[in-house]
């Protein structure tokens, strides 16, 4: 049995950030399912929201983060964030960050991009692989860290918690049980301080920009051991996916948008101010509805984003990751409109915690995409979750230093195989994963209805039946792991959005078009203790 002072689960801005600051602390090992680079994180492409030059401020920051949020955003959380961005920003550039920079009047400056509800330039990017910069830049630290392990390859199953080893008194996390992908073997690690820093679950739907590796395992560990989960109705589709044959999970970063690319119809009309006076910058969860409705009434498969009347060499030095991929599908931007389509991008609610990562179980972090804070509310504003993932990890170190340890040392069970059979049919488990996608894609998808939700909800409740048969009954594997987890999160999703009777933010159901201001759930919080 292997032991640790922190234990993080996940290595995407938000993990890595924490193990960093653990690491001076005591021994960390950061556990992360394939390679560590393989996150949301190095998906990242718009950039990080952060207030750093004169004509912006903390103040308008704030707004257009609690009128991104719809009412839900908690404010106190939003204006740490916000407020303590510059520092954090200040020590990724410590650790050989550069962003993007411009010359003015002689004098260089950071070259700030613009996104959707942004009322001011404030997105600090990489022109458009802000994400890979940062996660080689803390990869790279961490590399660096004495008492610092990155155990790759290995799948976390399932939260070692003393109410599931029958110790009642005080319920709290001591550790995990994580598979080895080379070995097969399931390991047990015990810590006092466990993180979950997972990402969020993009692939739970059929169409989505995630990674593969999106697959919603930290809320479904959580959930299995009792902690409090929140909001998870509110999954943001991001409005521009490449829609092409051949790409998989292709975004067009809506830093395009802010370049003055415009959303067109099938008739090359530029169709958003129809929807909203702010046009093909509104807020993503009304440029995604717009898009929607509109390629619904056309019939049509896709819309379009024009970026052409910006000079080729702007675009091809602004977005040459963008540039490239377009162009290896045949599709060269500087010429031809991108045809995008709206997919599940972010995960607005999660495992509930403090603006510290303190979750409803002692010895429990989150941090990241997996956590809801209270930050984004019922719909994210761009780029504010790269921040949100640095200064909450930042916060959780510190908390997690502090933080109670056990009273006492509770002896951990080694992992058991109900059977050690391998799954024979590999089919059920593909199979499976295809319907759930689909059907989340179809009946909880833009726009809901009660009655879709209530399909759904029958539909996963015997999908999980039979994961549960194959969980007990065979070996467990990195694709039945997954599966078990996205049929819970599709669930939770489902019992989210059954509960909130009104339409606000992200959420828009046909059955209750309107938010109502008067009478409604601030948060829909769900847990199985
Ligand atoms: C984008 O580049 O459009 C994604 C930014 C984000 O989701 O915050």
């Amino acid at each position: 049995m292997k032991e640790y002072d922190f234990v993080v689960i996940g290595s995407g801005i938000a993990g890595l950030s924490f193990a960093l600051k653990a690491a001076k602390r005591g021994s960390v090992a950061v556990i992360t399912k394939r390679k560590g680079s393989d996150t949301n994180t190095a998906w990242a492409q718009g950039g990080i929201a952060c207030v750093t030059s004169d004509e912006d401020s903390f103040e308008l920051h704030v707004r257009d983060t609690l009128e991104a949020g719809a009412g839900l955003c908690n404010e106190a959380v939003v204006r740490t964030i916000v407020t303590e961005g510059p520092e954090r920003i200040r020590e990724l550039a410590e650790l050989g960050l550069q962003f993007d920079e411009r010359e003015i009047s002689g004098h260089r400056e950071l070259d700030l991009g613009k996104e959707g509800g942004h009322s001011k330039r404030r997105v600090l990017h990489v022109r458009d692989a802000t994400g890979k910069e940062i996660e080689q830049t803390l990869l790279r630290e961490l590399a660096r860290q004495p008492y610092a392990e990155l155990l790759e390859n290995r799948m976390a199953v399932d939260l070692i918690t003393a109410s599931k080893l029958g110790f009642a008194t005080e319920d709290r996390c001591l550790g995990a049980y994580v598979l080895d992908e080379k070995t097969g073997e399931v390991e047990t690690i015990r810590s006092d301080r466990v993180v979950l820093a997972t990402g969020g679950c993009g692939k739970v739907y059929l169409y989505t920009t995630n990674p593969d590796i999106a697959t919603g395992d930290g809320v479904a560990m959580a959930w299995r051991a009792g902690v409090e989960i929140a909001n998870m109705e509110f999954v943001q589709f991001h409005p521009t996916c490449l829609f092409h044959p051949e790409a998989k999970s292709f975004l067009i970063s809506e830093a395009v948008r802010g370049e003055g690319g415009i959303l067109r119809n099938d008739r090359g009309e530029d169709f958003l101010k129809r929807y909203d006076p702010r046009g093909s910058l509104a807020p993503r969860d009304i440029v995604a509805r717009a898009i929607d409705a509109e390629i619904k009434r056309a019939g049509a498969k896709c819309a379009f984003l024009d970026i052409t009347h910006e000079p080729p060499e702007f675009i091809r030095d602004r977005f040459p990751h963008i540039y490239q991929t377009c162009l290896r599908f045949g599709i060269d931007i500087s010429k031809q409109a991108i045809p995008v389509v709206p997919a599940a991008h972010y995960q607005c609610g999660g495992i509930k915690t403090d603006v510290n990562g303190a979750t409803s179980l002692p010895g429990l972090y989150a941090i990241g995409e997996v956590a809801c804070t209270g930050m984004h509310g019922a719909n994210r504003l761009a780029s504010n979750s790269l921040l949100e993932g640095l200064v909450v990890a930042h916060r959780a170190a510190a908390a997690a230093a502090q933080g109670r340890p056990a009273k006492q040392k509770i002896p951990l069970r080694e992992w058991q195989s109900g059977n050690v059979q391998n799954v024979d049919e590999l089919v059920v488990i593909y199979h499976n994963w295809d319907e759930i996608r689909r059907l989340m894609w179809d009946y909880v998808g833009i726009v809901r209805t009660d009655k879709r939700l209530q399909r759904a909800s029958a539909r996963l409740r015997n999908l999980q039946r039979e994961i549960r048969e194959f969980y007990w009954n065979f070996k467990v594997s990195v694709d039945l792991l997954e599966l078990r987890n996205l049929a819970a999160v599709a669930a939770l999703i489902v019992d989210s959005a059954l509960c909130r009777k009104e339409s606000r933010g992200l959420h828009f159901t046909l059955d209750y078009p309107e938010a109502n201001d008067r009478q409604f759930k601030h948060d829909i919080v769900l847990s199985r203790s």
